[in-house]
């Protein structure tokens, strides 16, 4: 399917590898920085990947210009406001994010601040109002799911007006995204499940949204392909070094696939039940990936059909006669469920995922203002939602 226009753009340099994170202070000397401000968790740091960062400045010219490891798991604007503080009061002169994509997200509402000089995210909220290029920012994720160090976008929450303010600008990419194997071992095997089936969701959904494009198209099934191939292996032997790396590369294309695309219903679901009932994102995702595809059959069988080839690898897709291509991709997905949920117990339902049954029709209405829901192929109204969610639901 070729759109009558498109654009594509990802300008994050990408290095991979065993030991990438040691040319970290290389990166910064490029980008003539000297002074970075590392952003992490607690969990970052008690997992001990924070000392792999700072060793890696050892003999550098480069030196840290402070610490932020408190970020928590859901970010808001006042912490970002106090990691900002931070940046100036040390003289800070870039941005290092070591963590997933609450870590991630909040180092680029910090760079916002720090390089317009502002104090209040508000007025940055929207897309393309950023006019000028900000700190340098280099990104070393910790998670492999959210593909936040290729992405364009941030989400951060302000609890004090109620809302998720949002933020794309071409400027809000990182310049540089470090995957590195010592960085994403110590995830345990239920959240390296939940983040990978975020990415091939993101894949997924990139390759099916209305805005898909023959660049993304391509991203997005490498992505799903190395899923297909490295994601059960990265759950049962936390410690395979190529299996990590794959999943990384993995989150990455799907994460380059899907800015420079969409998403859909899928995410549109997943945002509103982890807004309502703070589900994990990768965990609602992967409930609502297989219900997704389903409604979605009648407008786009030809393209999950399609996608049964990166999903299945060529023996099942050369087995599975056209006309069942579509409904094999999912029954695939499904399968892949259920072997995660045996494997480290990813819920499959919403039930199992803790979620009170009388909230369903709260997370419809609040899944239908979700801007994933506008690129989805089929249309989704408020009984369709309520349909998806009692479906998902046990
Ligand atoms: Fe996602």
């Amino acid at each position: 399917m070729m759109p009558p226009y498109y654009e594509f753009f990802c300008p994050v340099k990408i290095l991979c590898g065993r030991q990438a994170v040691d040319n970290i202070p290389y990166e910064l000397d490029q980008l003539q920085a000297r002074r970075p401000l590392i952003v992490t968790d607690p969990g970052v740091v008690q997992a001990g990947l924070l000392d792999v960062v700072i060793q890696a400045f050892s003999g550098a010219e480069a030196v840290i210009g402070g610490i932020f490891p408190d970020t928590p798991q859901d970010s808001s604007n006042l912490i970002v406001g106090q990691v900002a503080r931070l940046y100036r009061e040390n003289r800070c002169d870039a941005l290092i994010a070591v963590g997933g994509g609450s870590v991630i997200d909040t180092c680029k509402g910090v760079n916002i601040l720090v390089s317009e000089n502002a104090d209040d995210l508000m007025d940055f909220m929207g897309a393309y109002i950023l006019k000028r290029p900000l700190k340098p920012f280099i990104v070393v994720p910790t998670t492999a799911g959210t593909g936040s160090e290729v992405t364009s976008a941030a989400v951060i929450a302000n609890p004090e007006r109620n809302v998720k303010m949002s933020f794309v600008s071409p400027f809000l990419f990182p310049d540089v995204a470090v995957l590195d194997p010592r960085m994403t071992m110590t995830m345990p095997p239920r959240i390296t499940a939940a983040t990978g089936m975020d990415a091939l969701t993101h894949a997924v959904e990139a390759y099916t949204c209305l805005q898909k494009n023959p660049v993304s198209d391509a991203y997005a099934a490498a992505a799903i392909a190395l899923v297909r191939d490295h994601l059960i292996t990265a759950v049962t032997q936390s410690r395979n070094e190529t299996a990590r790396l794959a999943m990384a590369n993995s989150a990455l294309l799907a994460g380059i696939a899907f800015t420079n695309s969409l998403v859909g219903v899928v995410h549109g679901l997943a945002h509103a039940v982890g807004g309502v009932a703070h589900v994990p994102h990768g965990v609602a995702n992967s409930i609502f990936l297989p219900f997704g595809m389903e409604y979605n059959l009648g407008r786009v069988a030809d393209l999950y059909a399609e996608l049964l080839l990166p999903l299945a690898g060529p023996e099942v897709f050369a087995q599975t006669a056209p006309a069942d291509r579509a409904r094999k991709a999912v029954s695939v997905v499904k399968d892949l469920k259920q072997k995660l949920y045996e494997l480290c117990g990813l819920p499959r339902t919403l039930k199992e995922a803790g979620l009170p049954k009388d909230k369903l029709a709260d997370i419809a209405r609040t899944a239908l203002g979700d801007g994933s829901m506008i690129m989805n192929p089929e249309a989704v109204d408020y009984d369709d939602a309520l349909r998806l969610l009692q479906a998902a639901y046990e």
